[in-house]
């Protein structure tokens, strides 16, 4: 933990204890298997499996038709019908894109580039996993961001995921994404006002704190709230939001004929693992996300983007 790292989040953060505790399990959790998190086992920190099953795809005949549809980007369009919607922001569209593992991802990122400059959109969200892997550098991960976002219309809004290191939050901020760590802010249009709000990662870190990013939404106010896994939908929904925007499945990545995925490394009704659901008098949108992380291939589920378009209950 370097000292300047730390006194740069604190400036950013108004305090030193969210900072050091989020860098403390870091630290003590870093690529743990077993233990650490929502569930009990990561296959992402197993390393040493990994190459196991790029060969087992291999000897499958898989692996080649996986890496191409791994750069298959598709646009997903997604109708929310929200209660209380301000007439102001009537087809308010989010553009939402979820772990690039951009570092990793080379193909979906040169696609991301070709497909977003056409794009037509008001507001940009990004769920997390900015990084491939779940430890060590991150430099390369930033530096494939860059010109990705270059192709995306500001405001930017992002929250971390548990492959993102905190120390990664003022490198995307300078790149102009403006980062909701347990934060939130109003989205202001023609004098009415919504809420979009941010919690860092619950997955693994367990370092979200609802309440803390609700904390200034007014009751009855229509609210968003952007969290890189979908397992927190009960606390999202009892806190009141609106919308939950969330990414971290993968949609499972690998996936049986019909989109059926063989683990979406969560803890998590299966219903919750990809595209719109709704629970109890929330909406929700779990993104299969862009990029691909353990090994570099997709199959029976191709990488997405998608807008979604606010409306009055439909
Ligand atoms: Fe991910």
């Amino acid at each position: 933990m370097t000292e300047t790292v730390l006194n740069e989040l604190e400036k950013r953060l108004g305090g030193r204890l969210y900072a050091r505790q989020r860098l403390g399990i870091e630290t003590d959790h870093e690529a743990q298997i077993f233990g650490q998190g929502l569930n009990f086992f990561h296959i992402e920190n197993w390393y040493s499996i990994h190459s196991v099953i790029r060969t087992l795809l291999r000897l499958t005949g898989l692996y080649w038709r996986g890496r191409a549809n791994a750069a298959r980007v598709q646009v997903k369009h997604n109708e929310v019908g929200l209660d209380r919607l301000p007439p102001a922001f009537d087809g308010f569209t989010l553009l939402h894109i979820s772990d690039f593992h951009a570092d990793i991802s080379d193909g979906a990122m040169e696609q991301l580039e070709k497909i977003l400059p056409g794009l037509s959109y008001d507001l940009c969200v990004l769920t997390g996993d900015y990084r491939g892997p779940t430890f060590g550098p991150f430099d390369d991960a930033l530096a494939r961001m860059r010109p990705v976002l270059a192709g995306i219309k500001r405001p930017i809004y992002g929250v971390l995921g548990n492959h993102d290191t905190i120390r990664m939050v003022p490198g995307l901020e300078a790149m102009g994404i403006r980062m909701l760590l347990n934060e939130c802010e109003a989205i202001v249009r023609a004098g009415a006002s919504m809420y979009l709000a941010g919690i860092d990662d619950a997955h693994y870190f367990r370092v979200d704190n609802i309440e803390k990013a609700a904390s200034t939404i007014p009751h009855q106010a229509v609210s968003i709230l952007l969290s890189h896994t979908p397992e927190i939908y009960r606390q999202a929904a009892h806190a009141g939001f609106s919308l939950l925007l969330s990414g971290h499945t993968h949609g499972g990545q690998i996936c049986l004929p019909g989109s059926i995925p063989i683990t979406l490394d969560s803890v998590l009704p299966r219903r919750f693992g990809a595209g719109a659901w709704t629970y109890n008098d929330m909406a929700g949108y779990t993104s299969v996300g862009v990029g691909t992380s353990i090994v570099p291939v997709r199959i029976n589920c191709l990488p997405e983007i998608t807008l979604h378009r606010l409306v009055p209950p439909i």
